[in-house]
């Protein structure tokens, strides 16, 4: 039988998991919440997907709801809806915890993600709590699924839902730099994401060497690699990646 996975809150993740759930064999039957009209109608055009009546109608006729609307509206959203004990409910709002989704949603069984939006191109890397046949069958369609042991590990994980964006800051900050110094957009925007790819491809081929180690090997004496490092750490360029990684982290715990 065809799975049936609802979606409640259609905005930009939705629509990403979307787009990759229907990019795979065997896509499930996709049922969208209403309350973003125009994107669902938009998605359905696009992919054949329906879109519900309203929420009551997602629960009862899903066998996996995805929660994707934005965090303060979650648990407003799952409420006295009728869940079932044999389904199961992915959150992908970041920052809210089981125990409150269990207070709105019991008894279905309560899992929590964080896919990013390389989910539309089945690459997103999404951090999974609890572990969950179910919604890593689902989940692996969009990527692979990386299984936290607990709760408060799976929230430092979604830190990386904010570290992926900041690789595109990365990208924005140098492909301007090197269109001022005389580089086609096309040639530039090629080199730079090709070498993000290139050095990522390097990280995963070789899961012993550390990227610190790696990097060393990189950096020759007295070479462009090193002197750029030396004033990226004197100016705190690097240091400040893992500040901002501890306060995206706060930010998740006081939401
Ligand atoms: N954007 C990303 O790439 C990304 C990545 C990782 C995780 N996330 C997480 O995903 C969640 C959604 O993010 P987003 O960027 O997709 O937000 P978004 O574009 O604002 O989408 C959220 C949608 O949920 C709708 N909604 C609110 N309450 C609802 C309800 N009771 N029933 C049905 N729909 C309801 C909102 O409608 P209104 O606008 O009318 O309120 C809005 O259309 C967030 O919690 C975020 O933490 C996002």
């Amino acid at each position: 039988m065809t799975l049936r996975v609802g979606i409640i809150g259609v905005g930009h993740l939705a629509s990403y998991i979307v787009e990759g759930l229907c990019a795979a064999n065997n896509s499930p039957d996709i049922l969208l919440s209403p309350r973003n009209a125009e994107r669902a109608s938009a998605l359905s055009e696009r992919f054949g997907v329906r879109t519900a009546n309203d929420n009551q109608t997602i629960v009862s006729q899903s066998d996996i709801v995805i929660l994707a609307t934005r965090p303060p509206q979650a648990l407003n959203a799952a409420a006295d809806l009728p869940w079932r004990a044999e389904q199961t409910l992915i959150c992908v709002a970041a920052g809210i915890s089981c125990a409150g989704l269990s207070a709105v949603a019991s008894p279905a069984r309560i899992v929590r993600a964080m896919p990013v939006s390389c989910a539309a191109i089945g690459e997103s890397p999404t951090s999974l709590y609890p572990d969950d046949a179910n919604a890593r069958r689902l989940l692996t369609r969009l990527g692979p699924v990386i299984a936290l042991p607990d709760e408060p590990s799976f929230q430092a994980a979604s830190v990386i839902g904010a570290y992926y964006a900041w690789i595109y800051a990365l990208v924005a900050e140098t492909m301007p730099w090197l269109e001022a110094s005389g580089i086609p957009n096309a040639a530039g925007r090629s080199l730079v994401l090709q070498a993000i790819r290139g050095a990522t491809g390097m990280m995963l081929a070789h899961p012993d060497d550390s990227p610190a180690d790696m990097i060393r090997e990189l950096a020759t004496p007295g070479g462009i690699s090193e002197c750029g490092l030396e004033l990226l750490e004197q100016r705190g360029a690097l240091s400040a990646w893992r500040d901002a990684c501890q306060v995206s982290l706060a930010r998740l715990q006081n939401q």
